[in-house]
Formats: C-alpha cells, structure tokens, sequence
C-alpha cells in the first residue's frame, strides 16, 4: 500500500506545476460531478465539540472507494495550529484492499479552490476579473491560484480582521498578482468585485456584509459557513440569489442555506454541469455556491493523486495490508 506524504504531494505538485495540476483536477471534478449518479452518496459523520468538529466523509463508485478525516476547529491557530487538517485513504472495491494513505490537509485546500473554481466557471460572469476574498487565512491563496484557471483575475481585493493575514496573502501571491488590495473592511473589498469568496472561520452565524453592498451580477463562493450554527451571509441575501449546493441533505445542515429551507435551492451543481438546471442566465442576477465540501469532491483529488503518482514514481510502499501465502493462516503472520 502506498503511502504519500507532505514532502511526496510537494514533489508531485512542483513537477506538475500547480497551474497545470489545478487544470487536471477541475477536469476530473467536472467529470465526476457530471456523472453525479454512479456515486454511492451521503452526508458526512460529524462529531462537534466546545473546541470544533470532527469528521468523515466517505465516498464510492462501483470500482473506488474513498474517505477523509478531516477536522474544523476555528480558535487552533490562536495556538499555532492549522483550523483545518486532514487525512485520506483510497480502497478498491473489488478487493477492498487499500490503494494509497495520503496527506490531505494541502490536498484539501486544492480541492476546495478546485471546486470554487469549478463553481465559478459556469455561475460567475464570463468576463469575471475583479476578486474579493474575505478571511486570508490558510485555504486563501489556494483558492485565488485556483480561479485563474478558469477566469483572467487581474485585481484582488481583501479583508481580515487580521491585517497579518492579509500581508501574508499579499506577499505569498505578489508575483502571481500585480494587483492586491488590502482593504479596511468587507463592504470595501467587494465593492468592485465580480467574484467574492467567503472563507472566514468562526462558529457563529455571521453577517459579512448584506444584500445592498453586493453589486448585481456578482457570484458569491461562500465556503466558509461549513457547519450547523457556523455562517457567513445574510438571510435576506441568501433569497434574493440563485443559490447552488453541492448535496441537498448535507447543505441543508451546514450550509448558509440552513437558514432557509430546501424550497430556496435553485439546483445541485451536477445539475448545473449536466445543464439540468441554468447556470447564470444573464449578467444582473446574483449567484450564490453554498459549498460545504462534498466527499465526491475527495474521491475526485484522491483517484487524481493516487494515478499521477503511479506516474511519477512517487511515494513509499508501506507493510499495513499483510501480505501472506495463505490467507486462512493469518495467525502465522506472528510466527515470521
Ligand atoms: N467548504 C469547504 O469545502 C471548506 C474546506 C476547507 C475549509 N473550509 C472552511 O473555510 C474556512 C476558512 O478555513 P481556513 O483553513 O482558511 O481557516 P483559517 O483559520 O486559517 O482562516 C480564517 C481567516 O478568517 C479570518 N476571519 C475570521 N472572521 C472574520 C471576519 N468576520 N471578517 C474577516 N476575516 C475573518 C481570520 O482572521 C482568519 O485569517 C473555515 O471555516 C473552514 O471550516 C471549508
């Protein structure tokens, strides 16, 4: 079984270029939300805590199996660790033997912007340039590297209530970006934008900003609302918007549209990609993606990593599966 580590998903992320690898994985992504149906689908287990939550998403078809460990604890970098870690494994189902054990806590970021990207793709404007992102903490320039594939981004504008966080944006993306603005506020960041990407940690239900600061024709990524009782927009916004989710059941507990109910969901985006349901219809509308993380969105990353380090040689073979000449006998597995 093979296992990829940090340094073995680096390796593989500065041989491809993660431009290219951005590229590759929205195709898979696209692929996968198009054939929407052949999944073995469900909402993931979630523990909460005082501190944050803990959960698993699980994910298969009729060939793969997937799930991540992944957790959200939104006061851990007050003591210097990460809000968001995670871990994954992939299985065949033929045997049910595990394939690969990767790191997923970059691999989670990447999927995350993938997504975005993917979202934005067919519900942003088509001439989309002008990006707002609020919350420039670890999944912030992940997903501003991530929406270039899909749209010409010539300007940035950014909030944090932590102006650190905005000057590690600005500098972690200077050379990819020539325009980066830090703004004073919310209100200010979105005012020119085209596309705004929510994703501030707290567990709360926040209001970023209202209906009447929000220019129409923008879409809105709103990411970071990801949990019961854990949101970022405002109600009113939220009905005066064509809103999208990844899967109704699990949106419908976590994401901004736990506010409202189910009648308020304009479509799944499977729908959307399939062109089931519109996309955007003209350029004055207001497009919300209510995204959570979706574990189809996992398997997709993880089938996508497990082939190009089959390509690239990558990663370590590892003794958790027994290997033995008769199965039956596995009490002799001590014996060796
Ligand atoms: N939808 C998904 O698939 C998905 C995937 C990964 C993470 N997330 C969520 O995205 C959010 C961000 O994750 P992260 O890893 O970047 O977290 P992080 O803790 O590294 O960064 C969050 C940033 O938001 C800022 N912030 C908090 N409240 C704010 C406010 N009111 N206005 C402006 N900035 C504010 C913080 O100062 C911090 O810099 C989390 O809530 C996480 O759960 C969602």
């Amino acid at each position: 079984m093979r296992l990829l580590d940090i340094p073995a998903i680096k390796s593989m992320l500065n041989s491809i270029g993660l431009a290219s690898f951005y590229q590759r994985l929205i195709m898979q992504l696209e692929d996968d939300f198009r054939n929407w149906n052949k999944f073995y689908k469900s909402p993931r287990h979630a523990i909460h805590y005082k501190h944050g939550v803990i959960e698993l998403m699980p994910c298969s078809d009729d060939e793969l199996y997937s799930f991540k460990y992944v957790n959200g604890h939104p006061r851990n970098t007050e003591k210097n660790k990460l809000s968001v870690v995670a871990m994954g494994l992939l299985a065949s189902v033929e045997s049910g033997y595990p394939l690969m054990i990767t790191e997923m806590t970059l691999l989670t970021a990447i999927r995350t912007a993938a997504v975005a990207a993917l979202g934005a793709k067919y519900l942003a404007k088509k001439n989309a340039s002008r990006l707002a992102i609020i919350g420039c903490g670890a999944q912030s320039e992940f997903q501003a590297k991530a929406m270039q594939a899909v749209h010409s981004i010539s300007h940035i504008y950014i909030y944090d209530i932590d102006a650190s966080a905005m000057e590690k944006f600005s500098n972690n993306l200077s050379a990819d970006f020539t325009h980066i603005k830090c703004c004073n506020s919310a209100i200010e960041a979105i005012s020119n934008a085209d596309i705004i990407i929510t994703a501030t940690a707290d567990n709360k239900n926040a209001t970023l900003f209202t209906e009447n600061s929000v220019s129409s024709g923008t879409h809105i990524h709103a990411m970071g609302g990801d949990g019961p009782g854990k949101t970022e927009l405002d109600v009113s916004l939220l009905k005066q918007s064509k809103l999208i989710v990844e899967f109704s059941p699990q949106s419908l507990v976590e994401g901004e549209v736990q506010q409202l109910d189910a009648s308020h969901i304009h479509a799944e985006l499977w729908q959307v990609i399939r062109g089931e349901k519109p996309a955007r219809e003209n350029d004055e509308e207001i497009t919300i993606f209510d995204s959570v993380g979706f574990a189809v969105e996992d398997y997709s990353i993880l089938k996508l990593v497990y082939e190009i380090s089959e390509e690239l040689k990558l990663g370590t073979d590892v003794d958790l599966i027994p290997v033995i000449d008769d199965p039956k006998n596995l009490y002799g597995l001590l014996k060796i």
